[in-house]
């Protein structure tokens, strides 16, 4: 790999934690500052989102099945065996990948993007995250690849799986899945000594069952597919509710997951060379802005290569990160969209991260590249 020795790069470093991505808290007065301006935005935010929370109870921790091991003779990342993530070999620095290096990134990518894929299809009603997290990791292995989070810092899980008010790092567990829930799934995954990484949230139980298949099985093909609302990975959605309330909740949750899709892809659309890592931010929050929802500011985006979290740490929110995207970068845009407050805590557990209010989450991941014509996401199936 080429370097490019960027001047401003240690203005990232200033303010970030051992979890190298994550920033440290804000001042409590910052924090309080920026609640008091934002109050009002988030309170008509929840009122309007269709969100009816009366009845909801909080998501909480489930028993953990044991960890899981990967065979010897897979290749593992430097913390596999210990937990401690090495400092960053080049911590003040932007790595340049070279055609050998993006054919690599693109191979561990690609591995994540169908990882995920399988993930979401497997979030149904009744199973639970521990059994997606070993299916996961049996198909990573089966690759001959390393699940990332597994003892990253300490992580106990080969993926994160976070349910409802849950933003981001939630640990899998023997908690069922309910219809209605909102699961963010992040898969990432070493193989050939690089790391791709790539998350997506969904809605258990949003889709047609057979019963809602056959009562249609008589109508005209194409004119169903035109009725048809689907949702990312096209995959047709619930159209028979049991009550008003519940058709409110899947319709609010759809635009949640919808908005937050939206958001990334137009963060996307702002790279390129000669692009300023600034807009990446800008354009997160004018679709969040749109849709009167709040980007989450403590987690970042980040530079990833044979390091999992690296420079350049990509900012989901309006920031004066003056960085020149140069071909060859390589980073995450992972926004994660609340609809009430984006303020967070982390649970007992030091990883899981919620919302303080109970507002539910979803988060969209990419890996990408930039390339001399654009940007080219490499977290593609
Ligand atoms: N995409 C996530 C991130 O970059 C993956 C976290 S894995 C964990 O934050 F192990 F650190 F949780
Ligand atoms: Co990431």
């Amino acid at each position: 790999m080429l370097r490019s020795n960027h001047q401003k790069i240690s203005r990232w470093l200033n303010g970030l934690d051992l979890k190298m991505w994550r920033q440290t808290s804000t001042s409590c007065c910052s924090a309080q500052r920026m609640l008091q301006k934002r109050g009002m935005m988030i309170e008509s935010a929840a009122r309007r989102s269709g969100f009816d929370q009366t009845n909801y109870q909080p998501v909480v921790a489930y028993p953990q099945s044991p960890r899981k091991t990967v065979p010897s003779e897979i290749a593992r990342p430097p913390y596999a065996e210990t937990g401690r993530v090495p400092f960053s070999r080049y911590p003040d620095q932007i790595l340049l990948h070279d055609e050998a290096s993006i054919a690599k990134m693109r191979r561990a990518a690609r591995l994540a993007r169908r990882s995920l894929d399988f993930a979401c299809q497997l979030a149904v009603p009744g199973t639970t995250t521990d059994t997606i997290d070993v299916a996961v990791h049996n198909a990573l292995i089966a690759e001959s690849a390393y699940p990332s989070p597994l003892n990253y810092a300490g992580f106990p899980k080969s993926l994160c799986s976070s349910v409802n008010e849950v933003i981001c790092h939630g640990i899998p567990d023997t908690r069922p899945l309910q219809s209605g829930d909102l699961v963010s799934f992040d898969v990432s995954c070493y193989i050939d000594g690089v790391h791709g990484d790539n998350c997506a949230s969904v809605i258990v139980g949003d889709n047609v069952s057979s019963l809602e298949n056959n009562n249609n099985n008589n109508n005209n093909a194409d004119e169903m597919d035109n009725c048809i609302e689907r949702d990312w990975r096209g995959v047709p959605v619930k159209v028979d509710f049991k009550s008003k309330e519940e058709e409110s909740h899947y319709v609010s949750c759809r635009r949640l997951v919808k908005a937050t899709r939206e958001s990334l892809y137009a963060a996307i659309e702002a790279c390129g060379p000669g692009a300023c890592l600034t807009s990446v931010g800008t354009a997160i929050c004018d679709v969040a802005d749109h849709y009167e929802y709040n980007s989450v500011e403590k987690y970042r985006g980040h530079g990833i290569g044979q390091e999992f979290h690296c420079p350049p740490y990509v900012k989901h929110y309006r920031n004066d990160d003056k960085l020149e995207l140069l071909p060859g970068m390589i980073f995450t845009i992972e926004p994660m969209l609340t609809i009430g407050s984006p303020e967070c805590f982390e649970w007992d557990d030091q990883w899981t991260v919620s919302t303080v209010d109970g507002g539910w989450a979803a988060q969209f991941e990419h890996t990408v590249l930039i390339t001399e014509e654009g940007v080219e996401i490499l977290t593609l199936p």
